[in-house]
Order: C-alpha cells, then structure tokens, then sequence
C-alpha cells in the first residue's frame, strides 16, 4: 500500500481576524466538510494536555475549563477544542475516546483512543502520569487483544505532542537555560524518536507530531516581562528542539520503515499570529497572557490545519 501523506502546515487565513482575541467556539462551528477523505479512519494519540481529551478526569474541572465546549468540563486543559479535535474533525472523524474510556461499548472505540495524559513526557517529569513510553504499552496491549486489527492500523493515522513538560521539568529542578540547550534536549528527542519508532513497529503507518510552539512567548515565561514581549533565550531552546527533531524525522523517513512521519508545525503558525500582532501594533501583553496560553485558540482564530492528502487507501473488512 502506498500511501502519501503531506501536512501543509501554513494556512493561515488571516481574513478570520478581527482582532478580537479568546473567542473560543464561536468561530469554531463550522463542521469539516471532508468526510474521511483520507482512508484514515482511527485516529490514536500519544502525549501530553496539547491533546488530552479526559484522561485526568478529576483535574481541570472548574471553570473555565470546558464552559466553551463542550459545555462543562470534561478533562481538557483548555476551555474549547484542543488539537485532538481540531485534527479528528479535520478527518472527518470523533474525537477519539480517552483510553480511561476504554471498556465502553466497541462502537465508541471506533475512532480511535487517546492515550495522552496531561503532564505527560518522554521522561521524568513534574507529573506522575503514564509517560509517552508506558502510553505506547498501553496502545500495544489492545493491539495484542486485537481490539484494533492490522488493517485498523493501516488506516490510522497517530498524533503524538511533546510539549515541554520534560522541559519545564528540568528547569524546574534547578536546570539552567543555557543546560537545557547544550545537554537536555537532544536526548529528550532522541527518547522521542524511539518512542516514534515503537509506535511505527506497531504498524501504524502514518504519525504526524507537533513541533514546540515558541517557548518563549508562553505566559509561565512573559510574566516576568508584564507580558510584554517573548524570551529569544527562552526561545532558543524551542528553535532547537524543532531543528533537531527536523532532522530526526527526515533521518527517520529515509530509513525506509513503511511508516510516514509528518512534523505539524505549531511553531510556524504561532510564530506567525504574535508576528501578527506585532505588525498590527496589537496589543500583545493582551495577546500573551491571554491567548497563548491555549495553542488550541490560535486554531481557531486562524482556522489552522494542516492537510492531509493520501493517495490511495484499501477498506477494512
Ligand atoms: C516511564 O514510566 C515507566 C513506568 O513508570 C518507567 O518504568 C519508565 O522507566 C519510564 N520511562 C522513562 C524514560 O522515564
Ligand atoms: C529570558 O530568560 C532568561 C533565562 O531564564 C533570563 O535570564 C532573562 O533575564 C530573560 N530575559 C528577559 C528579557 O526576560
Ligand atoms: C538518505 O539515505 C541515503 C543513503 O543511506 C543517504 O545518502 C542520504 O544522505 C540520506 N538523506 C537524508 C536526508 O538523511
């Protein structure tokens, strides 16, 4: 089977701007109109709360978490979509299910489970919650009771976020910047790899992970700026993160493993919206405070996604 797959990471469409920030949903309505055009038609997730849809169901339930969507909250460190739906939806599919759902009905696990945990890292982090390693597990424990075949996996495509939590991790133990940069963070991508090779000898064929959106510009990181302006030093460590993990995914692509990997580039798309900002003279203490803190409602303010194209596909069954 030969399958095609291209993200097309930059479509930004800044006509949807009006300068209104931390709208969430009311933009957001607009149900894909592709239906599984992809023969992609389980979605599976590894990572950490950048696509956590319920798997820490006791955290995250106050308010405002989940009053935009889906109403209440429901365990998604955000209060609207986050990049599990948006990419489900894109594919024509429901968010897959948290894996803590995992004994429902066999009809609800039809599009798929979500196995990240918010939290969650390649190591050791601040969080206690199942790292990217045992989510693998996880993942190959219902293959092994063939609650997902073969073919189930052929026509999947799996989302994996690293978003820095072994990061925020290391600083927080007293780790420097400057530390981070010369001798964390080519590990933690090389831990990353492996576990994007693990998922590979599973026999999924497709997995499409996010790059580190800027770093530097997140609120834990602005405040000490009033929320003025992005960190460059802090910056630094999220241009190499992705540099590394550029090459990595090339290297990994040209080993000819019958897996396709695709980087979704949230770096370039929330690069793109503070250079916005800036441009517009938008008041970006606003901005940062208040927006970056959800990767999710940059989503949908610009209506990003990336696309998915596949040339050709076999039905299950
Ligand atoms: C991931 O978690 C498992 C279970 O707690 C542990 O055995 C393993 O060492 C962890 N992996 C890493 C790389 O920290
Ligand atoms: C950026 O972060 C570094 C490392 O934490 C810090 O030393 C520096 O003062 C920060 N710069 C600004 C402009 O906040
Ligand atoms: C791909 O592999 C070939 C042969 O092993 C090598 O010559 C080439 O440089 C590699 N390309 C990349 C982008 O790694």
């Amino acid at each position: 089977m030969k399958v095609q797959l291209f993200f097309l990471s930059a479509t930004l469409i800044y006509g949807t701007f009006s300068g209104e920030f931390g709208v969430e949903g009311s933009r957001y309505r607009k149900k894909s109109s592709r239906k599984n055009n992809y023969g992609i038609e389980k979605l599976f997730v590894i990572g950490d709360s950048y696509a956590d849809t319920g798997n820490l169901p006791k955290m995250w339930k106050d308010k405002p978490y989940g009053l935009t969507f889906p109403g209440k909250p429901d365990g998604r460190f955000s209060d609207g979509h986050i990049l599990t739906d948006f990419i489900a939806d894109f594919l024509g599919l429901k968010s897959p299910v948290p894996y803590r759902t995992r004994n429902a009905q066999k009809k609800d696990l039809q599009y798929g489970i979500n196995f990240a945990f918010g939290g969650a890292g390649v190591g050791k982090t601040l969080s206690s919650v199942p790292n990217f390693s045992t989510q693998v597990d996880f993942f190959e424990e219902l293959i092994k009771k063939v609650v997902y075949s073969k073919c189930d996996l052929e026509h999947s495509l799996t989302l994996v976020t690293l978003s820095g939590n072994d990061y925020s991790a290391f600083l927080a133990r007293g780790g420097t910047i400057l530390d981070l940069i010369n001798t964390f963070i080519p590990g933690v991508v090389q831990k990353l790899v492996a576990i994007l090779k693990r998922i590979s000898e599973l026999g999924v064929k497709r997995i499409a992970l996010g790059s580190l959106p800027p770093i530097g510009c997140v609120p834990v990181i602005t405040i000490s700026s009033g929320f003025k302006q992005c960190n460059d030093t802090a910056n630094m460590a999220s241009i190499l993160h992705n540099s590394i993990l550029a090459d990595s995914v090339a290297q990994l692509n040209n080993e000819s493993l019958s897996t396709q990997f695709e980087i979704l580039d949230l770096d370039a798309a929330f690069t793109a919206i503070i250079q916005h900002v800036q441009d517009r003279k938008g008041d970006l203490s606003y901005f940062l405070d208040r927006v970056v803190s959800s990767v999710f409602q940059m989503f949908t303010l610009f209506n990003y996604l990336g696309f998915i194209l596949v040339d050709s596909f076999i039905l299950c069954g």
